[in-house]
């Protein structure tokens, strides 16, 4: 089988749609290899702000985005992937919303999202790949068979965000996580390149108020028809 015939099952959407928790359940189910595109342009993002680079230099942090050496880990137990930048497990710093607003501001370097184009496509093996992020059916899989997109209202994804980080003990409030999500929304969707929109062929699917459960017999429908 070459890499080009491998299937591919994109999941697109905003942050806080459910992609991350959904992407791994049904590649769970599937058996299939997943990518989680996000982690990419934290990794990034916190290489570059490691680094001391000023995050607006793009010749700068595309050069970073070029050397910077990520890895991702699974520890075999069942437990969280590892990610690894550079030697270092940075895993717990990815995960704060400093390194989601570094990423955000990155990612819209479009040498840094070249940077990171082979990177996401080698991922591409057999017997297939669930992809997570903003751009997989548009720009990294235009090929996928199967694509999707989630949305959930701003109030909903903010909810869901507030209860994960206090569920890992991070101090957040409700109302600075929603004003950062609809800031984040605004950037990704207005960049110039690869903005997060539906891709034409996508299934648009609206998880406000369903259970995740539903949501992964609703993707995983996409990829096996009942
Ligand atoms: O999915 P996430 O929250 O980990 O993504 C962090 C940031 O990275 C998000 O603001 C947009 C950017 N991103 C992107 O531009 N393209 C992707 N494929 C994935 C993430």
């Amino acid at each position: 089988m070459t890499a080009d015939s491998v299937p591919v099952l994109t999941i697109d959407g905003p942050s806080g749609s459910g992609k991350g928790t959904i992407s791994r359940l049904v590649a769970e189910q599937l058996g299939w290899h997943l990518l989680d595109s996000g982690a990419l342009y934290r990794a990034v993002g916190y290489a570059a702000g490691a680094a001391g680079l000023d995050l607006s230099d793009a010749a700068a942090v595309t050069r970073c985005a070029e050397t910077t050496k990520i890895r991702f880990r699974d520890p075999g137990d069942g437990g969280e992937t590892r990610v690894i930048v550079n030697s270092h497990d940075a895993t717990d710093e990815l995960r704060t919303e400093t390194a989601a607003a570094a990423a955000s501001a990155i990612a819209a370097i479009p040498g840094v999202r070249t940077a990171l184009l082979d990177k996401q496509r080698g991922f591409r093996r057999t017997p297939g790949l669930v992809a997570d992020g903003r751009d997989m059916g548009t720009v990294i899989f235009p090929d996928a068979a199967f694509k999707v997109f989630l949305t959930a209202s701003a109030e909903e994804r903010a909810k869901r965000r507030y209860k994960q980080l206090k569920d890992k003990g991070l101090n957040v409030t409700l109302a600075a996580l929603l004003r950062e999500i609809q800031a984040r929304d605004e950037r990704d969707a207005a960049r110039k390149v690869a903005p997060l929109r539906p891709a034409r062929d996508a299934l648009t699917i609206d998880t406000t108020g369903i259970p995740v459960a539903g949501v992964v017999a609703a993707v995983l429908s996409v990829v096996r028809p009942a």
